[in-house]
Parts: C-alpha cells; structure tokens; sequence
C-alpha cells in the first residue's frame, strides 16, 4: 500500500496519517491543495520524497480546483498553488523540486485549461511511480555495503512511508533482508517526534526484520564499543559539496561513527540533491513549535516544569568529511563529493 496515493473513483489524495501511527491506522482524503499544504506542514505526511509526491498531487488538485476558462488563468492559479505548497516546509529539496516540475508541464501545455490538468495529474502519477522505482534501484546498490551479520544504527524514518513506497536507507536495509543477509538494526527513537520508535519499528514489524529501540544519545555508546559496523540514514537535501542536511541529530550520530572509524552512508534520490546550493550552510533549516519538545508525558503526567521554554530545530548539517559514501540512484557516490555528485547529476540529465 503506497503512502501517498491518488483515488481515481473519487479524484483525490489519500495519505497515511503518520501522526497516528503505530497505534492506528487511518487513512486520510484530501480535495483542496490548502489542506494538502497544512497535512505537509502538520506532519500528516512526512519524509522528503513523500512530501514532494504529496506537493504534486496537490498541483493536481489545484489544477482541478481552479475555476479557470483560459490556460492563462489557470497557470496564474497554478503559480499561487505552487507558493503555497513550496512553503508548506522549508527544509527538504524535494518539495519544491516537486512542485516546479508539475509547474513546468502545465505550462508546457498551453493547449486548453483540460489538457494542462490532465497532463498535471499524470506527470504526478509519474513522479510517484518514479519514486518507488528510484527507491528499489538505490536499495540494490546500498544493499551491496550491507554484510552478513552487521548490525546497524538508522535514524529517523526512511521506509515506505518517508516515501511512496519502499524506501531509502531503510529500503537499503528491506533489500539486504530480501537477499537473506542477517542485518539487525538498532533504530534511534529520534527526538522529538519519535519517527524511529513509532515508525521505523513499525515498518521494520511489518518486514520481520531484527530490530531493538535505543535512545539517541546511546548511539555514541554502542558505536565507541565495536556493536555497530554501518550507520544509515536519508537526508531532506544535500548541497552541492555534499553536505547533508537530515532530521536533527544526525550529526552527533555521523561524529560519532566517524571517531570511531563506522562507515556512514546517507541514502538519497537525486532529486534530494540541491547542486544550486554550495554548501550545508545555505540550506534552511526549519525550527518547529517548542511544543514538541514540551509537551512529553510520563505517568500522564508533564516532564517539564510549567513555563519551561525550548528550541526545536528539525533538522541538523552533517559536514561531507564525516560521510563514507553517498547511495544513490545511479550508483554509490565516493568523495571528492563537490566533483563526483555533479558527474552522477549531469549524467542523468544529458
Ligand atoms: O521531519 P521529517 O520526519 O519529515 O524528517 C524526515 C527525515 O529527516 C528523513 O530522514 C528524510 O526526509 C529522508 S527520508 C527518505
């Protein structure tokens, strides 16, 4: 089942409210683009290859939603949709990516206002069915770094639902399943928002792949005590000299590998891939409410003390020099970064 899908009996998006899971399973419909932009923004669909899918079904439908008789006006709608849907999330590449992609082919057919809505929500279609091709071909190149017996810390969630379907570092960890090699990972829960102990264990449940829960700040540990032979994760953007940008905490975790000599391989489709942004520096970082980190429980009762204050950055910058190697849809990419992410990002497009 994918995450993101379009219903074609009903034309509309249905998500996997991720903000739900593990403990329930619902399915959720969308037929305005405003709401498309709020489930992105709200986290009911997350993920850099996920929100980009959902940003362009939401083109679709704000072709759809338009009222407009002339291609004119209908590509003066589209512009609107696409602001408001680029700036649902700042961080990962993909969305607006996405976003300017489905742009594109609408005003490449200049036709009739039907034809540029037809040609939108197919060159949607394709982008997702695209996206769980490009996911299976990564995984079978970084399946080849994944030996018999290793055993893996994961950050985040990088499965199915971080994507259309299948996933990128932990597809690379289904595929190494698949191929009967014994993998066992250690998902880091990922503070705040808990998307490896709530998602990332669910998936890996479903998969019947070995798998224990630790806390963030115990990955130095087992990395430092010889536990841990290959450490994964995605990445919302890499920038031109390959710096990756992924869900904070990222880069304790690649500093921590890499003192203790663990290779680190991020797991990401060209398209995550900023070549117009030089370094990690210029990437937006996006800072979310304070009350994901306030708002913890325990007994039903808060963590915090009441007027408790807190910074909530999504994302952290891992420097190019802590990372082994960049798995991608063309092949494993090896420094020097800067030269070698071009040529991958050049041959693709000639
Ligand atoms: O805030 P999220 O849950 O959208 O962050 C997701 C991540 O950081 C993932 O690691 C990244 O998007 C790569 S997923 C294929």
């Amino acid at each position: 089942m994918r995450t993101v899908e379009w219903d074609y009996a009903n034309n509309r998006l249905r998500l996997i409210d991720q903000r739900l899971l593990p403990n329930e399973f619902k399915n959720l419909s969308y037929q305005d683009y405003h709401e498309v932009a709020k489930a992105i923004r709200d986290m009911v669909v997350r993920g850099a290859p996920a929100i980009g899918a959902t940003a362009a079904f939401g083109m679709a439908l704000a072709a759809r939603q338009s009222r407009a008789r002339d291609v004119e006006t209908l590509s003066h709608d589209l512009k609107n949709a696409a602001e408001v849907l680029k700036n649902a999330r700042p961080t990962a590449v993909n969305l607006s990516w996405a976003v300017d992609r489905m742009l594109n082919v609408a005003l490449g057919h200049s036709g009739s206002p039907e034809i540029m809505r037809d040609a939108v929500l197919q060159a949607a279609q394709q982008l997702a069915d695209e996206d769980v091709r490009i996911n299976q071909e990564m995984a079978l190149f970084g399946a080849s770094l994944i030996d018999d017996g290793d055993t893996v810390i994961h950050h985040c969630n990088t499965g199915a639902l971080a994507t259309v379907d299948w996933g990128t570092a932990l597809g690379v960890i289904r595929m190494a399943h698949e191929q009967g090699k014994r993998i066992h990972v250690l998902v880091d829960e990922t503070r705040p928002r808990l998307q490896g102990s709530r998602l990332t264990a669910w998936e890996l449940e479903q998969y019947g792949i070995d798998y224990e829960i630790i806390t963030d700040n115990a990955a130095g540990y087992f990395l430092r005590s010889g536990q841990v032979q290959k450490v994964l994760f995605g990445a919302d953007r890499v920038a031109a000299n390959g710096d990756v940008v992924n869900k904070i905490g990222t880069y304790m975790l690649a500093l921590a590998a890499h003192a203790n000599k663990v290779p680190v391989y991020p797991v990401v489709p060209l398209s995550t891939i900023d070549l117009a942004t030089p370094d990690g520096e210029g990437i937006p970082i996006e800072e979310r409410p304070p009350d994901e980190v306030l708002n913890l429980e325990t007994n039903g009762m808060p963590v915090v003390p009441a007027g408790a204050r807190a910074r909530n950055p999504a994302f952290d910058i891992t420097p190019h020099h802590l990372v082994t190697a960049i798995v991608t849809e063309v092949g494993i990419i090896y420094p020097p970064f800067k030269r070698n992410i071009r040529r991958a990002v050049e041959q693709v497009m000639k």
